[in-house]
């Protein structure tokens, strides 16, 4: 598999940008894909005016559309999204998806589940033909209390989670709810709604990244292009 490339999330995430229109709140999304389409929509709020307010999916999104002069607001203010672009982990061919390796699950989730339309961008990579291909895990945002029953029970479902520990100090890794992460890996996953709900019913576990039926579109980059999918729901 090709490495993904820097233009490649660029040229999907400036396709996804193009839907935003004046006066509308936009789901900012998290991770180095959905930076870029943050970067776009400051770039067109400088030399477009145009005027949009973010719902930022975590502390990251927040940072960079205050760095791009995006105005913030909340869910509290306003309850509906009309356009979410975020990034995925993978994509497969009803565009379900996995996300979560930057552990925003949890408010990528709610902000997505509060969109009109939901857009999602990777580059081509991220395609594949069933999700859990590769060994590809699924992040679930657990309450610390229930790591252990959380293990307990995928493994009982036939996987292995593991609790993602942080790269720049020991321990692991908190996310923005003060939560911690477990990466479940399943293999090829047959059914991702029934697993998502299986997952769901574990108490402890606050929310999945298998994110299913939320897709209106995607935009797969390539270094020199941008593919449109869009979904049937
Ligand atoms: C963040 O928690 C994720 O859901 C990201 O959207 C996802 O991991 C994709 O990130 P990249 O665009 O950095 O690959």
């Amino acid at each position: 598999m090709q490495p993904s490339s820097d233009a490649a999330k660029r040229n999907a995430a400036y396709a996804a940008a193009d839907h935003v229109k004046d006066g509308m709140v936009v789901g900012l999304g998290s991770g180095t894909t959905a930076a870029y389409a943050i970067l776009a929509l400051g770039e067109r709020r400088k030399h477009q005016n145009l005027q949009i307010f973010g719902v930022p999916s975590s502390y990251q999104a927040f940072q960079l559309a205050v760095v791009n002069g995006i105005p913030i607001t909340t869910l509290e203010e306003h309850p509906t999204v009309d356009v979410n672009i975020d990034g995925a982990d993978q994509i497969e061919p009803q565009l379900n998806l996995i996300k979560g390796m930057g552990a925003a699950l949890v408010r990528e989730k709610i902000v997505a589940a509060s969109a009109t339309t939901n857009i999602f961008i990777a580059d081509e990579t991220k395609k594949v033909t069933a999700l859990g291909e590769g060994n590809q895990p699924v992040p679930i945002e657990v309450v610390p209390f229930s790591i252990a029953l959380v293990r307990h029970r995928i493994q009982k479902l036939g996987g292995v989670a593991l609790l993602r520990e942080t790269k720049g100090k020991l321990g692991p890794v908190i996310s923005d709810n003060g939560n911690v992460i477990m990466d479940a890996t399943f293999g090829e996953i047959n059914d991702p709604t029934v697993l998502n709900h299986q997952l769901k019913m574990i108490p402890g576990v606050v929310e999945t990244g298998l994110f299913i039926g939320l897709t209106d579109i995607v935009y797969l980059g390539t270094d020199t292009a941008v593919q449109k999918f869009e979904a049937k729901r």
